[in-house]
């Protein structure tokens, strides 16, 4: 129980252990057959109280690549949350029955209240518009395969930064790395909340705020699309307003450098036009196959389990 590890916030990994992380990502991403029964007998949890597509299937994917096991629920509604229980009594329950759990909730710091009661290594699979640390080590791990490391590029992140979790999170990961140049682009009423830039003063990380996208698309070497999250605007008139200010199209991708890497965490909305997904830079499906991969390693490290079943494993146990 003492050695129990969650993971709230990428920053509760030292740069050591998330590079550890990326260099089992990167092993399973080529030997995945190896690790096929690590988990044989291991149980995940996902639960998840806010819709989602690729962090609650890629968990499943990835314990069930494991050799594991998975049960949860997809929505607050099919669960006792409809009768009004609370997260930490429902956290003591999952903590009977599985060994491991990812957690998603709209509430900030709920998946922290559930870490706090909890028996089994919780996982914040998204709060509110506060944190997203898996789509953050699926963006690390992106990035570090595509450019070689995690150092010395522009990067810029484009479209609602005030209420997107993922853009908070990469932004606080990123500035542990040296030499990145973060380029923030938003409406005024969507930019990057003060508390991120006060931070990055602090830290003297190079940043700037503009409004257009065509005039900073020369300089980018990641370009980071997010969409305007309709869930967390307290009025639908602003959203609509806002919904389409940025447009990733043919036009802009041409003013771009051929060494660019498009991201976005999906799920897109118009934000990139479907004509972008041909063009080789774009690398946002690719970014979430590597998600699979950094899952992985991730319940690997959460379980503490080491090592892989190498073939000669294999000829020993048939022996
Ligand atoms: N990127 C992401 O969190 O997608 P889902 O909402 O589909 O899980």
């Amino acid at each position: 129980m003492n050695n129990l590890r969650h993971l709230m916030s990428p920053m509760d990994f030292s740069l050591q252990e998330l590079d550890e992380m990326f260099d089992l990502a990167a092993d399973i991403e080529k030997n995945m057959k190896d690790y096929s029964h690590m988990c044989d007998g291991k149980i995940l949890a996902t639960c998840f109280y806010e819709p989602s597509t690729r962090t609650r299937l890629s968990f499943e994917t990835a314990m069930l690549r494991l050799g594991g096991q998975v049960i949860g629920f997809s929505d607050a509604g099919s669960s006792s949350a409809a009768k009004g229980e609370s997260v930490s009594d429902t956290i003591r329950v999952i903590s009977c029955f599985a060994d491991i759990c990812a957690m998603r909730h709209p509430k900030e710091g709920a998946p922290m209240v559930a870490a706090a009661r909890s028996s089994i290594p919780v996982i914040n699979a998204g709060d509110g518009g506060h944190q997203h640390p898996t789509q953050t080590l699926t963006d690390l791990l992106t990035i570090r395969s595509l450019h070689g490391s995690l150092e010395g590029f522009t990067i810029g992140l484009c479209g609602d930064l005030k209420f997107g979790r993922t853009v908070h999170s990469l932004i606080n990961a990123l500035c542990r790395y040296d030499n990145i140049n973060f380029i923030f682009i938003s409406p005024e009423e969507l930019r990057v909340p003060d508390y991120i830039t006060e931070k990055l003063d602090k830290l003297g990380v190079s940043y700037r705020e503009v409004i257009k996208l065509e005039d900073v698309m020369p300089e980018l070497d990641f370009l980071y699309m997010t969409r305007v999250q309709r869930e967390r605007f307290f009025n639908e008139e602003d959203y609509v307003r806002l919904k389409d200010f940025y447009i990733l199209d043919k036009n802009k991708m041409n003013m771009a450098k051929d060494s660019l890497n498009v991201l976005h965490p999906l799920p897109r909305v118009n934000e990139i036009s479907v004509e972008v997904d041909d063009d080789k830079r774009a690398a946002y499906f690719k970014q979430v196959q590597y998600g699979l991969y950094v899952r992985m390693a991730l319940i690997l490290t959460l379980l503490g389990i080491k090592g892989r079943n190498t073939a000669s494993d294999k000829e020993d146990a048939n022996a």
